[in-house]
């Protein structure tokens, strides 16, 4: 039996893509856009992700199908069992791993509200209490572990059918409407009497209001691109050793970046006219945006009720679409190092990352030893912090080392299977990269 490879060249664009899209571009991207300025970060992040994101989305489709493995399985293969390179490997498994224990806790939010907003009779959001509201709901460790768990569930039912039955199925069906439901709310909100302030707010870049350092403003954009377009763990490289032979990785990966940006900029559109339309609310709210500021603003608008079971919907969905990736990224690391079979990998890490998961429900005044990464936070800032700022730069910076150093030019050159862009991606990649990355990595240390 051949090998369980996606079926078409849409199948793969759907799967990247839809690891890219996630709560990191719905949820994520507009309220580190509000709290980071707007504009200025919306064009630093742009140039991260073309710059820098790109290049290493490639690197990472270029060892995964040279490998025919997942970060380890790749590696190994293409370096030896000692190779130094593993070390991005392991770091991106575990990278994975913790991505995947509170992202599971945060969809199970949107789960929660989803199915709140779809009960009939709905009542709740009333003007003024959806911060309660909000608060009540992530405290209420019973009802938040049950949807932490069902979406866990759906995640693993899908991981569990393996790439053509289950993720590429998923993922060319739920990718669509996602476009439709996120465009439908962007063109609901033409209407409002906000939308002018939001196309300026995200922009027209402006001098940072409170101060905040160029900087710090650029350390957030780049964790921000890296952990959108789901590169520096591997799970890149865990989908590329599914991709046909015959197909272009440039174009693959010019696609995925551009639908990736795309929906940030569109979820942009979608929440802040929202925001800008309400009296009261603020565009700076921070992780909260989403789930109380937005909310606040569903309960003042016409259809507004509707429009909050379609954007929980759509939350849910594109989340479900990264879990699946991340969830893989890790069964695969399991297969390849436990000799197990996908079932009981899949079970044994959905197992771990749902135990994990459970200390992200630990409120904010509990300091866990050892975490500093976020000040007075909880474990999901704590973790979202040491994973974005930290390992996944860290491990971004060694694949593409280990593509420009280590893989021989010509695996590079068959694999990219176009001299024009190879000449210029080999230089690119061996200097342009390790150094962008590793400046702003030390800035962000200094700052
Ligand atoms: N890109 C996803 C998002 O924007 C999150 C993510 C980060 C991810 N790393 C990943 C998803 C690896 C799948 C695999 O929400």
């Amino acid at each position: 039996m051949g090998k369980d490879n996606f079926k078409s060249k849409l199948g793969i664009i759907a799967a990247t893509a839809g690891s890219a899209v996630g709560l990191g571009n719905l949820w994520g991207f507009p309220y580190k856009a509000g709290e980071n300025g707007g504009g200025t970060f919306v064009l630093i992040y742009l140039l991260c992700v073309v710059f820098v994101g790109m290049p290493v989305m490639l690197s990472e489709f270029i060892i995964g199908r040279a490998g025919q493995g997942g970060p380890i399985g790749s590696v190994t293969k293409l370096d030896g069992e000692k190779s130094k390179f593993l070390s991005a490997s392991y770091l991106g498994t575990l990278t994975s791993f913790f991505i995947l224990s509170f992202y599971c806790v945060i969809a199970g939010w949107a789960l929660n509200y989803f199915c709140t907003y779809l009960a009939p009779g709905f009542s709740v959001f009333a003007d003024g209490n959806s911060g309660e509201i909000f608060g009540a709901t992530i405290s209420d460790f019973s009802t938040s572990t049950f949807y932490q768990i069902a979406f866990m569930l759906m995640t693993l039912g899908v991981v569990i059918l393996g790439i053509k039955n289950g993720i590429e199925k998923l993922t060319k069906i739920m990718m669509p409407v996602l476009f439709g439901i996120i465009l439908l709310m962007v063109f609901y909100n033409f209407t409002l009497s906000g939308f002018g302030e939001a196309v300026n707010f995200l922009f027209i870049p402006k001098p940072p209001a409170d101060g905040s350092s160029i900087f710090s403003i650029a350390i957030a954009a780049l964790g921000q691109a890296f952990f959108s377009l789901s590169i520096g763990m591997g799970a890149v490289i865990t989908y590329a050793q599914y991709v046909d032979k015959k197909e272009d990785l440039s174009k693959i990966t010019f696609s995925v970046v551009i639908a990736d940006t795309l929906v940030a900029i569109l979820a942009g559109l979608a929440i802040f006219p929202i925001i800008f339309s309400t009296p009261g609310l603020e565009p700076s709210e921070g992780a909260g945006l989403a789930f109380v500021s937005l909310t606040a603003g569903f309960s003042n608008m016409p259809f507004g009720h509707i429009i909050g079971v379609i954007f929980f919907a759509l939350l849910v969905i594109a989340a479900l679409t990264s879990s699946v990736s991340l969830l893989e990224n890790i069964v695969v690391a399991v297969m390849e190092k436990g000799k197990l079979n996908r079932k009981t990998a899949t079970f044994l890490a959905a197992g771990a990352a749902t135990f994990v998961g459970l200390f992200c429900q630990i409120g904010a005044n509990f300091q866990f030893p050892l975490l500093n990464f976020a000040a007075n936070s909880t474990l999901i800032d704590q973790l979202d912090a040491f994973t974005m700022q930290w390992t996944i730069p860290i491990g971004a910076f060694i694949f593409s080392i280990f593509t420009g150093y280590r893989l021989k030019p010509e695996i590079v050159r068959e694999q990219i299977n176009n001299d024009k862009i190879a000449n210029i991606f080999i230089p690119y990649v061996k200097v342009v990269i390790p150094v962008a990355i590793a400046c702003i990595f030390i800035f962000g240390i200094i700052g």
